[in-house]
């Protein structure tokens, strides 16, 4: 079968539309990369090649060895992936030591995936082993009112977490381990990766203040629902700002804990601190 024939592929594209249409994706903004299933590198095998040179990751990724990922492409447009698929996006293979990788489909101009690939890929290496294997999506996007928000709460894990909870009643059950918080950071080296990974052990969602958000999740919805969760919430925290500085009245701690108990999630402690 044709890579773009194949339904990852379509839902892939579908994604990055999304995430254009929601205003996240200015010029080459964000990035998003799915590790492929076997069944699916199968089904598009035809399709690839595998004479391209290997070259370094930037990044030691031993647990994705033999993986195969679809990447957008460094400084390509989100807005060119449905229309130019072929030249906005990539498939790539990492090599037995998960030190390198090599380009099987897609760039057909020319370029190389994302700059934020060794983020990407130690996000990948860590969500598979916590997960069992279940989550497949890493996803950067640059959504404006996270990044707002950056500017005015403390960086810490708890303001931003307890923060955007408070902002609409089913955040906790969408995302109940929290969100993790990066200060400022040179995007696209190994320093901003691996501080990615270690708050990727417990959380779904990471922050880069003044820049963005890093999503994990098993599946294209997943993903995308996750990240538009959040950037909701933090909208209705910007206007909410906007209008009076203050809160009059927000959700209590024990609220949250009945939240809790009623959707069945388990909530850290840790962000149900008294203010
Ligand atoms: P790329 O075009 O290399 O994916 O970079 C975009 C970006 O958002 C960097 O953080
Ligand atoms: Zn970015």
């Amino acid at each position: 079968m044709k890579v773009l024939e194949s339904a990852v592929m379509q839902g892939f594209m579908r994604m990055a539309d999304d995430g254009f249409c929601q205003g996240w994706h200015e010029r080459n903004g964000g990035n998003l990369t799915y590790r492929m299933k076997p069944e699916e590198v199968e089904q598009v095998r035809e399709d690839l090649r595998f004479d391209a040179p290997w070259q370094d990751i930037g990044t030691s990724v031993p647990g994705l060895a033999g993986e195969f990922f679809i990447a957008t492409g460094s400084g390509k447009y989100f807005r060119n992936v449905m229309p130019f698929p072929e030249d906005s996006c990539a498939i790539v293979e990492i090599d037995p030591t998960g030190e390198k990788y090599r380009i099987c489909w897609g760039l057909v101009n020319g370029g190389r995936p994302t700059s934020e690939l060794p983020s990407h890929l130690m996000n990948h290496e860590v969500k598979k082993r916590v997960t069992g294997g279940e989550h497949r999506v890493i996803y950067h996007a640059h959504t404006t009112n996270v990044i707002a928000l950056t500017f005015v709460l403390p960086l810490t894990d708890e303001a931003f977490t307890r923060e955007l909870w408070e902002m609409a009643t089913e955040c906790p059950v969408v995302f109940p381990s929290g969100v993790g918080v990066v200060p400022w950071m040179v995007p696209g080296g190994r320093d901003i990766a691996v501080a990615t990974s270690k708050l990727m052990e417990q959380y779904d969602v990471a922050v880069w203040a003044h820049h963005g958000i890093f999503c994990s999740g098993a599946d294209f919805d997943l993903t995308f629902g996750l990240a538009h969760t959040v950037e909701k919430s933090a909208e209705i925290l910007v206007k909410t700002l906007s209008m009076t500085g203050a809160k009059r009245q927000t959700i209590q701690p024990d609220q949250f804990r009945d939240l809790a108990k009623d959707f069945h999630v388990s909530l850290p402690e840790r962000f149900l601190f008294e203010k």
